[in-house]
């Protein structure tokens, strides 16, 4: 077992770039993008890995970057919403969302785009209920209290 301040080599590939850095292994992959990368557009809200602020797709898979250590992401592949645009031009996602108003105050919307990247590679059609359960969770909680 590591010491907790033995510090450990981890490679991840974010947006395309390969970084290399030495982290604490008690790193979590948001710390490690926010603060080793810069990578600031990944936000941390409930740290309690409920309310999905801090999503970005490692693996092409949505992740929750509260609940990764920055260890686990040795290797992987990691899109932020930095990575989304292309060129200058924004991500078709990142459109809608700008033409659809869906930005409300904008601290969980990346978290938001990146989610909703991985619901229509699942499911190019789903419909409300979908939506709202199995992606996002703050709807969830919503709905659990107007129910009680
Ligand atoms: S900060 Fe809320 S789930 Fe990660």
């Amino acid at each position: 077992m590591p010491d907790r301040a033995q510090k450990v080599s981890v490679q991840v590939r974010v947006n395309g770039k390969l970084h290399s850095r030495v982290v604490e292994p008690r790193c979590l992959l948001l710390e490690f993008l926010r603060e080793d990368l810069e990578l600031t557009g990944t936000h941390i809200g409930c740290d309690t890995t409920y309310c999905g602020a801090c999503t970005v797709l490692m693996n092409g898979a949505a992740v929750k970057s509260c609940t990764v250590f920055a260890v686990q992401a040795d290797g992987a592949e990691i899109t932020t919403v930095e990575g989304l645009e292309r060129d200058g031009e924004l991500h078709p996602i990142q459109k809608a969302f700008g033409d659809c108003y869906g930005l409300q105050c904008g601290y969980c919307t990346p978290g938001l785009m990146l989610s909703a990247l991985q619901l229509l590679k699942d499911n190019l059609s789903p419909n409300q209920k979908q939506i709202r359960w199995e992606y996002l969770p703050v709807h969830r909680l919503s709905e659990h209290f107007q129910s009680d």
